[in-house]
């Protein structure tokens, strides 16, 4: 490093820009949308992971996060406040793409398989179809938009602060989250629901409170969807640095000492070409990674953390032993019963839920989209094109399997797919499954099993949630408003049967034994979460248990899936472990 580049980085540096001069002046910055601290990864100028010690050393930071979704871009907003950031999302912007940006394209978001797409499928050894974000937002930009907040009990046994909690959610409000305007299946089954004994009716609310309610969506007046990505607009420009297109390979440690000390990362751009980044030098610089229930599992194991057999299978070198890293994985199981009506329904996602006294929640979706024929009849949440496009890997899609698969769809009931369908979300499973490493490509989804309903109460609950559906199917409110000529349960269980898209083998005698149905047709809400969790891989703290400079801030930390619906909460932890880390850094003259 030549001494132009030492004075003009002592010069930079006094005015808070030092980091800058990491990054190339080439490529888009992506200004036009509003924020100029985010680039490509190939803008990053750090020499190739052969020369760590000398030039790429230049490249520090005093924070290293590592996914850019719901809990990493409010972290990494709030901590450049007074530190220097870097955040590596290894999907694109979601701020041109069409996909992401619309409540009516959320199925055909979903239904892209190509490796540029926000959202890449995967398959759980249950045979259940499931999708993982990959996108700078993270799943804010794929998911269904419903906005609620976790229960006050569940701050709580956390361990959170009641009152800084209750001051971060409103910041992730204020800047995303809007009020519903409540299509006509939502209300149905909001009404529904009370006329069956799901009350009070507690209005619009955030809260998370026994009865019927209506929560936020990130989706606005116009079905426009806003995104995790947006809080980074209330970053430091000078601080915050974002790479999309930054693939995280590795966490590279300090194993000198008493302790491993994470040091830096090795990434890969979207040219593959390999770039390192460092940690400055500062005592308490630390990595924070954020990578969702299945990525940040993944890559402890891949820098050596986790299970001694199973690293050892793996070839990869132990940095430290924890049996518990990829353990403890659980998905909430979702059922969903289809509804048809006599006339098309307006699309709707999710804006009502029932919070029941059962450890159940009822929550629905309706609507077509533009067309309803049967080559692409949809059903927002579980589109026939989710399950079964999905299920063809990319390179596989010839023609002919094309060809088959639009075959396959036409042995659908349609009628399953004009109206809408009820579903219920099982709280707090007792199943718990695990992921294992299939190679050491971080890019390849590992193995995850997630032991649906291997849990009696799990499955208990089900039946019930089944039985009350039946109920409000058959209340007074929804009858009035589907308009079915017939609504025999053992017809619609029947057609949710034929109309489900998990892989899971099929048995006929589904209406004699609601458990068989449960079993048969369980799907996902995508809810999935642990593999990192808190007391086993981490501490209170999110600290990696055994380690320095460490910590997991995302949905892998959680026994429990939180509220209803868990992106609030996901959103605001990012916020809230921000916050609290600058004030243990600086006191109160955080400022925040
Ligand atoms: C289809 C769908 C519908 C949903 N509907 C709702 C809903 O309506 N309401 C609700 O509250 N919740 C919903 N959810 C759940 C909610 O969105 C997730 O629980 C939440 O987004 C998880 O946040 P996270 O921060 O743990 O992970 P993510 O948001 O997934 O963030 C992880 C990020 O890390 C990146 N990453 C991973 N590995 C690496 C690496 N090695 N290097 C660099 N970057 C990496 C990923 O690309 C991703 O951007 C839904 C989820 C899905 C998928
Ligand atoms: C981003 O790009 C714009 C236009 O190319 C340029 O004017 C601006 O200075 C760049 N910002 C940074 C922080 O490099
Ligand atoms: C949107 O998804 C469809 C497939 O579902 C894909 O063909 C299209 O290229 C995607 N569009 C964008 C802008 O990514
Ligand atoms: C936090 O807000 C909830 C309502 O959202 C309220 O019930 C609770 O009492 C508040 N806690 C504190 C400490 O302010
Ligand atoms: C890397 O890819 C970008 C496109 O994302 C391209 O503009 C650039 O020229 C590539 N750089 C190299 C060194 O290949
Ligand atoms: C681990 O190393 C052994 C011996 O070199 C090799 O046979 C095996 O294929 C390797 N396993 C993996 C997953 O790379
Ligand atoms: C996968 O992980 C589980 C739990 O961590 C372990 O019991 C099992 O042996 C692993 N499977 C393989 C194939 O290594
Ligand atoms: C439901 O399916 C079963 C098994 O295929 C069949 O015996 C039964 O008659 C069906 N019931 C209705 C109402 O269609
Ligand atoms: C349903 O069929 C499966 C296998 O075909 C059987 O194991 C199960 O006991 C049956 N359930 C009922 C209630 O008949
Ligand atoms: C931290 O940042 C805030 C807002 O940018 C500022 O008001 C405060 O003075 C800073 N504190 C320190 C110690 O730098």
């Amino acid at each position: 490093m030549g001494l132009f580049w030492v004075v003009k980085l002592l010069f930079l540096s006094l005015l808070s820009l030092n980091i800058l001069s990491c990054f190339s002046s080439q490529g888009e910055n992506f200004s036009k949308f509003g924020y100029p601290y985010i680039r490509r990864a190939s803008t990053f100028s750090s020499s190739s992971s052969s020369s760590a010690s000398s030039s790429g050393r230049q490249n520090t930071f005093d924070y290293i996060i590592v996914g850019g979704g719901t809990s990493g871009c409010p972290l990494a907003a709030t901590l450049s406040q007074n530190f220097s950031v870097l955040l590596l999302e290894r999907g694109g912007v979601p701020f041109s793409n069409f996909n992401v940006s619309y409540l009516k394209n959320f199925h055909i978001s979903l239904a892209d398989t190509s490796p540029e797409s926000a959202s890449q499928p995967f398959v759980s050894t249950d045979g259940v179809i499931n999708s993982r974000a990959r996108v700078l937002g993270g799943g804010t930009c794929i998911n269904a938009g419903f906005y609620t907040r976790a229960s006050t009990r569940y701050v709580a046994s956390a361990g959170w602060d009641p009152k800084l909690v209750n001051e971060s959610f409103p910041w992730i409000e204020r800047q995303i989250v809007h009020w519903p305007k409540l299509a006509p299946w939502q209300k149905a089954v909001k009404d529904s629901l009370l006329e069956v004994g799901v009350s009070p009716f507690n209005g619009f609310t955030y809260d998370h409170i026994f009865g019927t309610k209506v929560g936020g969506t990130i989706f606005d007046k116009f079905g426009r969807r806003h995104t995790a990505a947006e809080l980074l607009a209330s970053g430091n420009p000078a601080k915050l640095n974002v790479l999309v297109h930054a693939t995280v390979q590795k966490i590279l440690f300090d194993t000198t000492g008493k302790k491993p000390k994470a040091v830096g990362v090795i990434f890969k751009d979207e040219n593959g070409s390999q770039h390192q980044a460092f940690l400055s030098k500062r005592l308490s610089s630390e990595i924070i990674v954020s990578s969702g229930a299945i990525g940040s599992p993944q890559l402890l194991l891949l820098s050596g953390i986790g299970s001694k057999a199973e690293l050892k299978r793996m070839n990869l070198s132990v940095v430290l032993a924890n049996k518990f890293v990829g353990k403890g994985m659980s998905d909430n199981p979702m059922n969903t019963v289809f509804i048809p009506t006599k006339n098309a329904v307006e699309q709707s996602l999710i804006q009502t839920v029932g919070i029941t006294k059962l450890g159940l929640y009822i929550e629905a979706s309706s609507g077509f989209g533009q067309s309803s024929n049967s080559i692409h009849c949809h059903h927002g949440i579980m589109s026939a094109e989710i399950g079964q496009l999905s299920t063809i890997p990319p390179k596989q899609r010839t023609p002919k399997a094309i060809e088959e698969f639009i075959q396959n769809k036409q042995y659908l009931p349609h009628e399953a797919f004009k109206g809408g369908f009820i579903l219920e979300k099982i709280a707090s499973p007792l199943s718990k499954g695990h992921l294992n490493l299939t190679s050491t490509n971080i890019e390849d989804t590992p193995s995850v099993t997630f032991n649906y309903f291997s849990h009696p109460s799990d499955l208990r609950r089900c039946v019930d949630g089944i039985r009350m559906m039946e109920k409000i199917v058959r209340s007074k409110h929804f009858s009035n408003y589907a308009q079915c000529d017939d609504v025999s349960m053992e017809k619609l269980l029947n057609m949710s049967v034929k109309a489900n898209v998990n892989l899971i083998p099929k048995h006929t005698n589904v209406t004699a034994s609601l458990e068989q149905f449960c079993r048969d047709t369980v799907i996902t809400i995508w809810h999935y979460h642990g593999g990192c969790n808190v007391g086993r891989v981490v501490d209170s703290d999110y600290k990696v248990l055994g380690v320095n400079g460490l910590r997991v801030i995302d949905g892998s930390t959680f026994n429990n899936s939180p509220g209803t619906n868990p992106q609030a909460t996901v959103m605001m932890m990012g916020r809230y472990m921000g916050v609290k880390m600058l004030r243990d850094r600086l006191g109160r003259t955080a400022g925040v």
